[in-house]
């Protein structure tokens, strides 16, 4: 479904050396596969989500989606509604601060993007209900992010994410500060929407147990995806 080559991200701050984040990372996965990344603090995970992601483009490197060519030699071959509107609808993303919304409530936030989309809320707010309802938080739906347990917030983040049930999520790092625990329910919560909704996971995560869980678990190390 996802098919990344030769992704290669270089940074350069002005009066400093270039440094090489990624040297040509392939990476391919399939529908409703769930597969883990770990590695190092500053080996590049967060870079190369946000190339996978099309939040930002590499200095080379080409990513197809589902056969359709969507990064061609670092460029994306979208206009920049296009490659929005991909975004919207096919990708789901979970940062590791979920920065959910704080003035609106848990089923405004999962709402939020379909109703800025659609410029209908009442039918946004009925989706969101039944995902919340779905991730256990059936009785939280008009809590505030500050009323709701750290699990809870990053539940109602997958909720969001999941809101246009996207082909593909990027989860970075998404079980966050939650003791192991609250990790295990958000980890098997995310296992079970994978095979339900054929849904693929690319998640970044610290907690090398759980990676080892996934369908496949690979490392970032010197700027390659092993
Ligand atoms: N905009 C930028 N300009 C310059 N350097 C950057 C920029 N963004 C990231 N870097 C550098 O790229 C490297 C990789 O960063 P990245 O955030 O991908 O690491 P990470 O693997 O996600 O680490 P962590 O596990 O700590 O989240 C880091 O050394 C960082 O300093
Ligand atoms: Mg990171």
């Amino acid at each position: 479904m996802l098919e990344a080559r030769s992704i290669v991200k270089t940074y350069t701050i002005p009066g400093q050396e270039t440094i090489t984040i990624l040297r040509g990372v392939n990476l391919n996965v399939a529908a409703g596969e769930m597969v883990t990344i770990v590695g190092a603090s500053g080996s590049g995970k967060t870079t190369l989500l946000n190339m996978l992601g099309t939040l930002d483009t590499p200095d080379s490197g080409d990513i197809m989606f589902n056969g359709m060519p969507i990064l061609s030699n670092g460029g994306f071959t979208l206009n920049p509604k296009a490659l929005a509107s991909f975004r919207n609808t096919k990708i789901g993303f979970v940062f590791q601060f979920h920065h959910l919304l704080s003035d609106f409530s848990a089923a405004e936030n999962v709402a939020m993007p379909e109703f800025i989309a659609t410029g209908k809320l009442k039918p946004a707010i009925e989706k969101a209900e039944e995902l919340l309802q779905s991730l256990g938080l059936g009785n939280r739906l008009s809590h505030l992010p500050s009323e709701l347990s750290g699990g809870e917030q990053q539940r109602v983040a997958i909720a969001r994410a999941l809101m246009n049930s996207p082909m593909m999520v990027l989860a970075d790092e998404p079980s966050g500060n939650l003791d192991s625990k609250n990790s295990r329910i958000l980890y098997d919560l995310i296992a079970k929407l994978s095979k339900e909704h054929k849904t693929s996971f690319i998640i970044v995560t610290h907690n090398e147990e759980y990676a080892a869980t996934a369908d496949r678990c690979l490392s970032m190390e010197d700027g390659i995806l092993h």
